[in-house]
């Protein structure tokens, strides 16, 4: 990109204002300027809303109530109209918040498809294996959707989703909540700027503190590929996304090693029971101990719907530990998911990147190093530094980390905007893309369990 184009793009117009001689300014000052603001989202084409629009929450578990939160802080642009969830405490609280009234409280998903379309789009939070038949039917009956990742469990699933969006022409938005991270936006748009010329190659990985580790995806509702989906997709799907994002190109093959390691029976020490609270022998010294981490720590409760009363709130953790699998001892459980895996991509335009998950890890926060033909980048998620190979100058832009929260609003923000518009290039991606980065993660998957190379093809 030349800097005459770098000048006409968005971000460059952002701060316009605050230059007094666009002309003497060369790439340094540019990057200089980049890393000196911090609203990497404002986006010129946002409307006013004149009319909030309207949604109904099918799923209001954890994710489900983030997005609806949205609408609470922001009434003028959203509203829930509507709630389904088979747990009756989750509906009424949502009930109550969102002001629903009872006859749109509905016990299942199908219940909301019964009637003829009575709001705008639908947000479907649901586990995994209960994305596909409400979005195809939401699709069906007219509604523009909210979909968390993943889009589905398998391949077919998502092709099936992405052809009825197409034939339906209704915009499906895909939760891919890190392209809303101000890290990676910032990333984003210093690449596609041009400061690093072409990207050559990327290595990415992806730390899973061993502690989240384990509870999602050992003591947790994703341990089994089989009864979620395999974790390359549940966990890493942001990953593959973020990457085909960056390198702007669809990937052309894919190659996958990986394996459970530790969190096996095999593993178990010696002295170690069923459940942490069972007299475990080594309780006092397990980095796993479900006692330490739910119930001493208070870490991760939000999976137990903990009573409003703090004074209950600690008995009622102990009884989960005793009955939910959260207090099963980690050595001992039904989970097939890799703690560990690497995957080799190539794009079609000759880009290749590494990506690594690994489990054992005392720290979260995804490492990046991109490698371009002007210069390279290094990142961790909080900053990351350029250096330009011709001059040697180092640039580096520091990025406020937001709670989750702040990433998974943003992202409904462009999405009620691109429902209120009717505009599906208001969202930062399509529903073709997403599907392919899920294809990445598939293919991902094929190759760890057959050992092949596999190609990758919307
Ligand atoms: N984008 C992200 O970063 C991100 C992070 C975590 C989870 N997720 C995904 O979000 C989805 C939801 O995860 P979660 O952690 O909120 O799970 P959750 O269990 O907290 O919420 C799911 C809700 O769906 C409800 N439900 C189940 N069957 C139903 C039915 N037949 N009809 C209506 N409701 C039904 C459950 O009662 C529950 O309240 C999953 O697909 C998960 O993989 C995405």
């Amino acid at each position: 990109m030349s800097l005459r184009q770098f000048i006409a793009s968005r971000k460059f117009l952002r701060h316009v204002e605050s230059l007094t001689n666009i002309a003497t300014l060369g790439w340094k000052e540019v990057a200089g300027l980049l890393g000196l603001h911090d609203d990497v989202f404002y986006n010129p084409q946002h409307k006013k809303i004149e009319k909030p629009v309207t949604a109904i929450l099918i799923g209001a578990g954890h994710r489900g109530t983030i997005y609806a939160d949205y609408a609470s802080e922001n009434p003028d642009e959203l509203q829930i109209v509507a709630v389904a969830d088979n747990n009756a405490e989750r509906r009424k609280r949502t009930a109550r918040k969102h002001k629903i009234i009872p006859e749109h409280c509905y016990k299942d998903w199908k219940d909301v498809f019964i009637k003829e379309k009575f709001a705008d789009a639908v947000i479907i939070a649901t586990p995994d294996q209960l994305h596909t038949a409400p979005c195809l039917a939401a699709l069906d009956a007219g509604y523009d959707i909210l979909l968390e990742k993943p889009i589905a469990p398998s391949e077919e699933e998502c092709r099936l989703i992405l052809k009825r969006a197409k034939e339906t022409g209704r915009i499906v938005g895909v939760c891919h909540v890190l392209r809303y991270s101000p890290y990676f936006r910032e990333l984003k748009e210093v690449i596609d700027a041009g400061l690093i010329g072409e990207i050559i190659s990327v290595q990415h990985m992806e730390p899973i503190e061993h502690v989240h580790m384990s509870h999602s995806y050992v003591r947790g509702k994703w341990r089994n590929s089989k009864m979620a989906a395999p974790i390359i997709l549940a966990k890493s799907s942001h990953d593959t996304d973020i990457i085909r994002w960056l390198v702007n190109s669809p990937v052309h093959d894919v190659h996958c090693f990986g394996n459970l390691r530790w969190f096996k029976n095999a593993n178990a020490p010696e002295g170690s029971t069923e459940r942490c609270t069972d007299g475990c022998k080594v309780e006092d010294s397990c980095a796993y101990s479900a006692l330490q981490i739910y119930y001493r720590d208070r870490k991760r409760t939000y999976v137990f719907d903990l009573p409003e009363d703090e004074d209950e709130q600690g008995s009622f953790i102990l009884e989960q530990l005793k009955t939910s699998d959260y207090g099963r001892c980690v050595y001992r459980m039904d989970n097939d998911q890799p703690d560990h895996l690497t995957v080799n991509m190539l794009f079609e335009n000759g880009t290749t990147a590494a990506f690594s998950m690994e489990a054992h890890v005392s720290y979260e926060g995804r490492k990046t190093r991109i490698m371009g033909s002007k210069g390279d980048i290094i990142g961790d998620m909080e900053s990351f530094v350029l250096t330009d190979f011709k001059t040697r100058k180092q640039t580096s832009w520091s990025l406020k980390t937001d709670a989750h929260g702040g990433g998974d609003h943003r992202l409904v923000k462009d999405w009620v905007q691109a429902v209120y518009q009717q505009n599906k290039d208001l969202l930062s991606s399509s529903i073709e893309v997403s599907v392919e980065s899920h294809l990445m993660a598939f293919g991902a998957e094929r190759s760890r369990q057959n050992r092949t190379i596999e190609d990758i093809k919307l």
